[in-house]
């Protein structure tokens, strides 16, 4: 592990030969408009509370109710957005005096990935998507025997299912976006990392599929994808599963464009339109 720092932050970072993705441009750009959304959020909530403050004056029983704010990120790999994340919003609620308490899960597909976020003090569980893995698969996959181990991958997967009980205020996933052949898969767990099947949407649609029964009524996610996998084609699944589509951040590259793409349920007058919010083009 390499120990690097992002913006103050410091974060053991996988070794170039890792089975781990090593965190890059898109996992900034996700972890950025995390930030950016969900101190949004917490800003207009206060404000709301300051004019009912001032309307009815019992800002006592305001003042102590603290409020959970709840994330969860999907494939979290080395845990580098769910710990930025969590660290920019725990200050963020400091500072401000904002009346929220936040909670932080992840998970991955990968059991070097959930072994690494740990490591960088990340709460992660072995799951695909938000199905948690059998423990047995676990050990058959990494040919590990270890009873200690096995015990704590059974609490976990217990763990995670209680975890599931609640709904998310904000989910995150940058996933394996890109469109991968046969004969372009790499070997061993970073596979993972990479391969969004033929049309790069894989492991998106399953997610759009599911997601909707983790939001809360109110809340949102962030799905990052890359202009190879088809901004069109995810926007069309989004519609038909019942969500919004805004285009959050762009980030432009030489051969392709990474896009964050935010999803809210669509109210019952609501109408899908794809919208532009807030573009950075980087
Ligand atoms: C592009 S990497 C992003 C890693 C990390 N979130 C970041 O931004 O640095 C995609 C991650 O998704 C994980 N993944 C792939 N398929 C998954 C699935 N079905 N369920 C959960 N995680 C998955 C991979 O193991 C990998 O860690």
């Amino acid at each position: 592990m390499v120990i690097t720092n992002y913006k103050g932050i410091s974060f053991k970072s996988p070794k170039e030969d890792s089975t781990v993705y090593i965190p890059a441009e898109d996992s900034h750009l996700i972890a950025e408009c995390a930030l950016f959304e969900a101190n949004e959020i917490m800003k207009k909530n206060k404000e709301k509370e300051q004019r009912f403050d001032f309307n009815c004056d019992n800002s006592k029983s305001i003042e102590n109710a603290f409020e959970a704010f709840s994330i969860l990120e999907l494939g979290t790999g080395s845990g580098f957005v769910s710990r930025v994340v969590k660290k920019g919003l725990v200050e963020s609620v400091k500072e401000n005096d904002y009346k929220y308490e936040i909670k932080s899960y992840a998970t991955d597909i990968n059991p070097d990935a959930v072994n690494h976020a740990i490591s960088n003090g990340v709460d992660a569980y072995l799951a695909d998507i938000f199905t948690p893995i059998q423990n047995n698969d676990y050990n058959k996959e990494n040919n590990n025997n270890n009873d200690k181990n096995k015990n704590n991958h059974d609490k976990n997967k217990n763990s995670f299912e209680k975890i599931l009980e609640n709904k998310f205020d904000m989910i995150l996933f940058n996933p394996p976006y890109l469109p991968t052949k046969e004969d372009e898969k790499i070997p061993g767990n970073l596979n993972y990392a990479f391969d969004g099947g033929i049309d790069g949407r894989k492991v998106i649609v399953p997610f759009l599929k599911e997601v909707g029964h983790h939001l809360k009524e109110n809340g949102f996610f962030l799905l990052l994808i890359s202009s190879m996998t088809g901004l069109g084609q995810v926007a069309e699944e989004m519609k038909k599963n019942g969500f919004s589509c805004t285009i959050v951040a762009i980030q432009k590259f030489p051969f392709e464009r990474i896009i964050v793409i935010k999803g809210k349920k669509l109210g019952n007058n609501e109408d899908f339109v794809i919208k532009e919010e807030l573009i950075q083009n980087i």
